[in-house]
């Protein structure tokens, strides 16, 4: 598997590597990305001298989210037609174990990223969120399925609704993450953990893998049903003001329609 502009792949057997290198744009996930990235896992899935991998971000940031450029002038048909979020379902479907190694933003469709892969590690200065609301919109890719799960409602609830940001060591202390390290050691965490994971019986790994999300992921239904709520939002008002008024860096003047 090769890399592309958009993400870099690293095999070092037993594990891998994938780097999201957009930084200039704080590794904003295109559709191009999250393409590159699931064919990349489909690659590894096949690649028997590949355990398991480790995710990335290059530059300040993990990721600030869904790339907003690309959809800020998308219609609701368009959105609902083209369904581009259900991309993303494939890089849930990894059979092998995905270690995110977060650090900076992790916010949007960056988090609800990896709330959908199996081990997140956070160095200290992560920070996590569901800022959708203040661009006008909701989480689309699993974030009020996942992030719920994972917190509880009412947390989850204030988070979505407010857009706030939380630290790594609170999105510890909820059960969101692995743990929490000096920004130093974070790849060379996450890279021992999967080594370690790499050397398992790959067929047990795998197994384990698919009976975990079982009894603790969210359902294709959910998130399907979260995805369409998303894309209604584009036929609002709200919508294209919230996301101009990021681009233009301006504050936006919500109407409440
Ligand atoms: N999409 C597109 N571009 C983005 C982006 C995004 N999500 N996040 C940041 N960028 C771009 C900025 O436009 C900027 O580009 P220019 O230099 O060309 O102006 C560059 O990255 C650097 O960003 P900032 O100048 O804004 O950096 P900052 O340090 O001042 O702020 C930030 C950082 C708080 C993360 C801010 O960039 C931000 O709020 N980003 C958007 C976060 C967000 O709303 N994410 C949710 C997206 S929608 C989504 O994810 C839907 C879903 O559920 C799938």
């Amino acid at each position: 598997m090769k890399s592309s502009a958009v993400i870099e792949v690293i095999k070092k057997p037993p594990i891998a590597v994938i780097y999201l290198n957009r930084p200039e744009v704080l590794n904003a996930l295109s559709d191009e990305l999250i393409r590159s990235l699931a064919d990349a896992l489909e690659d590894i899935d096949r690649d028997d001298a590949i355990g398991a991998t480790v995710i990335a971000g290059k530059g300040r940031a993990f990721a600030a989210g869904a790339d907003i450029k690309g959809m800020v002038e998308a219609t609701e048909e368009e959105m609902a037609k083209s369904d581009r979020l259900a991309l993303w379902m494939r890089l849930w479907k990894a059979k092998k174990p995905v270690i995110a190694a977060v650090h900076g933003f992790v916010l949007g469709g960056g988090c609800e990223m990896v709330m959908g892969f199996d081990i997140i590690i956070a160095s200290e200065d992560a920070e996590f969120g569901q800022p959708e609301i203040l661009i006008g919109v909701m989480p689309g890719a699993g974030g009020t399925q996942r992030l719920t799960r994972a917190i509880g409602k009412h947390r989850a609830m204030e988070l979505v609704l407010t857009g706030r940001r939380f630290s790594a060591r609170q999105a510890y202390e909820w059960g969101l993450i692995n743990r929490v390290v000096p920004r130093e050691i974070l790849f060379s965490e996450a890279q021992t953990l999967a080594v370690e994971i790499a050397k398992r019986p790959r067929v047990a790994v795998m197994r384990a893998k698919e009976a975990i999300k079982k009894a603790g992921d969210s359902s294709t239904e959910e998130l399907t049903f979260e995805r369409q709520l998303f894309y209604t939002l584009f036929s609002t008002e709200d919508q294209k003001e919230g996301m101009r008024a990021f681009l233009e860096k301006r504050e936006p003047r919500f109407k409440g329609k």
